[in-house]
């Protein structure tokens, strides 16, 4: 009986200094495996006088049930210490900031990123459409003539399939929005387009970003606002602009945009041929049968659209003469930015 009292507070010491699963274990063979110490105790059960056996017997289990009982427990605790330990170790501090990025972002997408950020500041939603677009919305639907020398294969890149075309502008992004949402509608639509020319301001690719909106009372004041403040916020200064009569058929009046040439100070140079101006853009109001051609009903709606070339503007912007510099992707070119 002596024995059993010891054997319990030598077990319950060495239970509580116990410190990893793997002395856990030992405690564990100590007492209960094959040779362990309870073991023996209930082996030894025959050598004990009869009348005390049961006594002994009980002492012996209940101590056996203890043992088994803490380590159980001491187990489950050091499993949860461990996980908590490994969350301490590993834990990661996502709010690091990364190290810098090397290089920059091409003239290109900076110059797009400024326009668009310009117009989203004026709530404008920003929208987009494929670079392979159908013959329809490039064209018909924009109210161009089957026979407008734009279809040409001279002017356009046709894909081998019947009906599609590389987009030749983003003006057929006004279609799919029209077609899509109902106004008011407010939205640039940033893009690629492609056409058959290659010369020092002409590329086969290029960019543009069309605008439209469409609701009960745009005017062509509201118009002029929104294209002056862009330019302004653009050139960060006010530049004169001029709005010149011209003619789209996809707008009714249209109108060409121009700014004071930035590159000779409106004295006349090369750039704007001696003129002091420089095109910027195309606008307009709406043409019905473009509503119309979307199912726009052009007794309660009116509209206006603007579109400019990407390339143009970021020559202007950054004093650039020759638009193949964009595509070369030669790296003292590109360090500049
Ligand atoms: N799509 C014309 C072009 O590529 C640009 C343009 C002119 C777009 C007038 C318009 C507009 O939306 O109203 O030359």
């Amino acid at each position: 009986m002596k024995d059993i009292e010891n054997l319990k507070s030598e077990f319950e010491s060495e239970i509580s200094n116990a410190s990893s699963q793997e002395a856990l274990q030992n405690i564990k063979s100590k007492y209960l495996g094959k040779n362990g110490l309870i073991t023996k105790l209930l082996k030894g059960i025959k050598d004990i006088p009869p009348q005390e056996r049961k006594d002994y017997g009980r002492k012996v289990n209940e101590l056996k049930a203890f043992i088994e009982t803490h380590l159980r427990e001491k187990q489950e605790y050091l499993k949860e210490k461990e996980i908590e330990n490994k969350l301490k170790k590993e834990w990661i501090d996502l709010t690091v900031p990364v190290k810098p990025v090397f290089g920059s972002l091409h003239p290109i997408t900076q110059t797009l990123e400024r326009i668009l950020g310009i117009f989203r500041g004026m709530g404008f939603s920003i929208e987009e459409g494929p670079e392979i677009e159908l013959e329809d919305y490039n064209f018909d639907k924009l109210n161009i003539p089957q026979d407008h020398p734009a279809r040409d294969m001279q002017d356009t890149f046709y894909v081998n399939k019947e009906g599609y075309l590389l987009r030749t502008h983003t003006s057929p992004v006004q279609i799919r929005t029209m077609l899509s949402k109902s106004p008011p509608i407010q939205m640039v639509a940033p893009g690629k387009v492609y056409r058959r020319d290659d010369d020092p301001t002409h590329s086969p690719m290029f960019h543009q970003v069309e605008g439209l909106v469409v609701n009960e009372y745009a005017n062509f004041r509201h118009m002029k606002f929104v294209i002056e403040e862009f330019l302004r916020e653009f050139f960060q200064t006010q530049l004169p602009v001029r709005f010149r009569t011209s003619y789209f058929p996809f707008t009714e009046p249209s109108a060409e945009v121009d700014i004071g040439c930035v590159i000779c100070g409106a004295k006349g140079c090369r750039v704007c041929k001696d003129t002091g101006w420089l095109e910027v853009m195309g606008c307009g109001m709406v043409h019905p049968n473009v509503l119309e051609s979307c199912g726009v009903d052009t007794e309660v709606y009116q509209g206006f659209a603007f579109g400019m070339g990407v390339e143009r503007l970021a020559m202007l912007l950054y004093g650039i003469d020759n638009i193949k510099l964009f595509y070369e992707n030669d790296i003292r070119f590109l360090r500049q930015f």
